[in-house]
């Protein structure tokens, strides 16, 4: 049972706090009174150092698409780390990889590599203002785009500091970020036109880009209206800003990523995660036009981009091998299982007796305090009560306990290593802890 003070992973966090603030590197991740600490994994069940086995509904927050273990992604790796770790040359898997992604996503005809999402973002930033010659960024409101200062502002607001509905404030996430910074930042409330044209049209002339993740997690995985990434579209096209979609996470949503599903062509691109195999990467990828900032031949250089691990050998044969097997049939696996997933925890939410959902779209799902769907940041915040993290916290251990693993604020993320008998068998833990969560003072 969790809590175990006795546990090797009680232990492994002593002796981190000692040498790690916090015990960690990693704050998403981390819960309390201490962390289990992974060991090894196989398929879609990771073991910890305690011997306890999981159903690990995070995927390393959505990287191990096909689970642990994936054989061809081993062979990948195991060869080309015979062949060469890394050099100062480009190699081969990069242009493979670049070729695959530039083949299926709609927005993306050329594409650049960088080493993580974050770094990803803050290469489309950079070459949205090199080619406008604007500075400032327009983001969605509670959008998570990475660990920086610029596009953490106004990620995670609170009523006090949030300001009007139409016309949301830009907080700084952390103390000590510039106030010359967050001038810069235009905040968009998420999934209302109206308002977010008449912000953009404010700012028109400075703005380089509007950064937008389309089915954001940290909003329960409710996707952009079409409406609404229409007007946007039409604003950026008007304006000469950049359009960038943020699918580091989304981009699972399907064989031509979030933008081929929701039917909206960005300029740029950023993404990460899933196109790496499990090793670390992002990207930047665009259309020709965009990306044309960066293309050193064609003239003097305009923005650089650069970076001593910026596409790895061994991450872009990783990439190369687990996109290979994300196949239409693969996404389609996804998809199914997605529902069904949702429909069976749906079920048991209800036997519960929870005011509870199960959010999603394709392999991503997010548990909710709440039955309807929220539409934008607002709405999700305000409809999950002031103790929500409590709540979050006490059905994370709940699961942990019935041997689900998922991220502390309630997403879900498949993987092809799923089974159907491993879904139904996620649902029957997941209800047996939903009931012992419905079982605890404050849990409705
Ligand atoms: C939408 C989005 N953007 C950017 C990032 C940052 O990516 P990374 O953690 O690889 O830096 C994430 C990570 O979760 C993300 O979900």
């Amino acid at each position: 049972m969790f809590p175990d003070p006795s546990s090797r992973s009680a232990e492994l966090f002593a002796r981190a706090a000692a040498v790690m603030p916090g015990a960690n590197t990693r704050h998403m991740v981390t819960f309390g009174p201490y962390v289990v600490y992974g060991d090894h994994g196989e398929g879609c069940r990771l073991t910890d150092v305690d011997g306890n086995v999981y159903l690990d509904w995070i995927n390393n927050f959505s990287t191990q698409i096909h689970g642990y273990g994936f054989e061809p992604v081993l062979e990948a790796v195991r060869a080309q780390i015979e062949k060469m770790i890394c050099c100062i040359l480009p190699s081969e898997p990069e242009v493979e990889l670049a070729e695959l992604i530039c083949s299926r996503m709609p927005g993306v005809e050329q594409v650049r590599f960088a080493n993580s999402g974050t770094e990803a973002v803050m290469v489309a930033i950079k070459g949205a203002r090199g080619l406008t010659g604007r500075s400032k960024i327009a983001k969605a409101e509670g959008g998570y785009h990475g660990q920086f200062d610029l596009v953490e502002a106004s990620f995670l607001p609170t009523p006090d500091n949030w300001g009007p509905d139409d016309r949301p404030a830009a907080p700084p996430f952390g103390r000590g970020t510039p106030k010359s910074l967050l001038d810069q930042v235009v905040v968009i409330p998420f999934n209302n036109v109206e308002a977010t044209i008449a912000r953009l049209e404010e700012n028109a002339s400075e703005l380089a880009c509007v950064i937008i993740d389309p089915i954001p997690a940290r909003l329960g995985f409710t996707p952009a209206t079409l409406d609404y990434l229409m007007a946007i579209r039409d604003f950026c096209t008007r304006n000469g800003s950049l359009l960038i979609f943020d699918e580091v996470f989304c981009n699972r949503a399907g064989y031509h990523g979030a933008q081929g599903r929701l039917g909206v062509t960005p300029d740029m691109t950023v993404m990460g995660k899933i196109i790496g195999g499990g090793f670390p990467i992002g990207a930047i990828g665009g259309l020709r036009s965009a990306m044309s900032v960066f293309d050193n031949l064609a003239g003097p250089l305009r923005v650089s981009h650069s970076g001593t691990f910026t596409a790895n050998p061994i991450s872009m044969a990783a990439g190369v091998a687990a996109m290979k097997h994300l196949t239409p049939q693969a996404f389609d696996q996804l998809e199914r299982q997605g529902d069904r997933f949702r429909a069976g925890l749906t079920q048991k939410m209800n036997a519960a007796g929870l005011e509870m959902r199960a959010n999603g779209v394709a392999s991503m799902t997010s548990l909710q305090f709440f039955r309807e769907p929220a539409l934008n940041y607002r709405e999700f915040h305000r409809r999950s009560g002031d103790n929500y993290l409590q709540r979050m916290r006490a059905l994370h251990r709940a699961m942990l306990n019935e041997g689900v693993l998922m991220a502390t604020r309630g997403v879900m993320i498949g993987s092809t290593a799923m089974s159907d008998a491993d879904i139904d068998e996620t649902i029957e833990r997941a209800g047996r802890a939903l009931a012992a969560f419905a079982a605890l003072p404050n849990a409705a």
